[in-house]
């Protein structure tokens, strides 16, 4: 599949599923089952946090509820500004839960940021972030995130949910593009 664009695999599909394992139990201790809060409610960031979170739904050993959000950052295709749209709000109310917001990639930072804010104003319960992924520059904004995957380097990454121009979400793998994609 896409064969000759992808130039380098920078996490493959073993590597993705043990780290999985491994949040899914660090996660689960955190939250106690039964709770008058209710079950933990993930909240992904459409579409590239779709794959890590349907895998880390199943990975949890406790009962979990899914809720989705589309944001669109305005800015180039590649960086984001910080100035968040909504596309897709929550279908629930999140007063006095305990939200999870699980999240493919953090680049810069500031959508995260942007969201965490616009979610606390709800009043969950509890407020925490899982990223399968985490670029350099996301550690110079002052935005918590507990559980991190993979710290990688400053490249463009595809696959497992992640898009150029909306092609290799469907890779199993998180890999580099060859610059002829670009058009290089
Ligand atoms: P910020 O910079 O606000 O942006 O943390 C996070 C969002 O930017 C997108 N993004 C990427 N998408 N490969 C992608 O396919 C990448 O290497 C990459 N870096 C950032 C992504 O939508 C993420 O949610």
């Amino acid at each position: 599949m896409y064969e000759g664009d992808i130039a380098s695999v920078l996490i493959s599909e073993e590597q993705i599923q043990d780290k999985i394992a491994e949040l899914a139990a660090i996660i689960a201790e955190r939250y106690p089952v039964g709770a008058p809060e209710g079950d933990l409610l993930l909240v992904g960031v459409l579409k590239g946090a779709v794959f890590f979170m349907t895998d880390l739904a199943r990975a949890l050993p406790i009962p979990t509820q899914m809720e989705f959000m589309a944001v669109s950052s305005y800015g180039s295709s590649t960086s984001s500004s910080g100035v968040v749209r909504i596309l897709k709000d929550l279908d629930k109310d999140i007063a006095g839960r305990h939200v999870l917001i699980v999240e493919d990639i953090i680049d810069s930072g500031l959508t995260l940021s942007w969201l965490m804010r616009n979610l606390r104003t709800r009043n969950p319960a509890s407020l925490e972030v899982v990223t399968l992924l985490r670029k350099p520059d996301a550690i110079k904004v002052d935005v918590e995130v507990a559980n991190v995957g993979f710290d990688i380097p400053d490249e463009f990454v595809v696959g497992y949910g992640l898009d150029y121009a909306e092609r290799y979400r469907d890779l199993p793998y998180i890999g580099t593009l060859e610059p002829t994609v670009y058009g290089g």
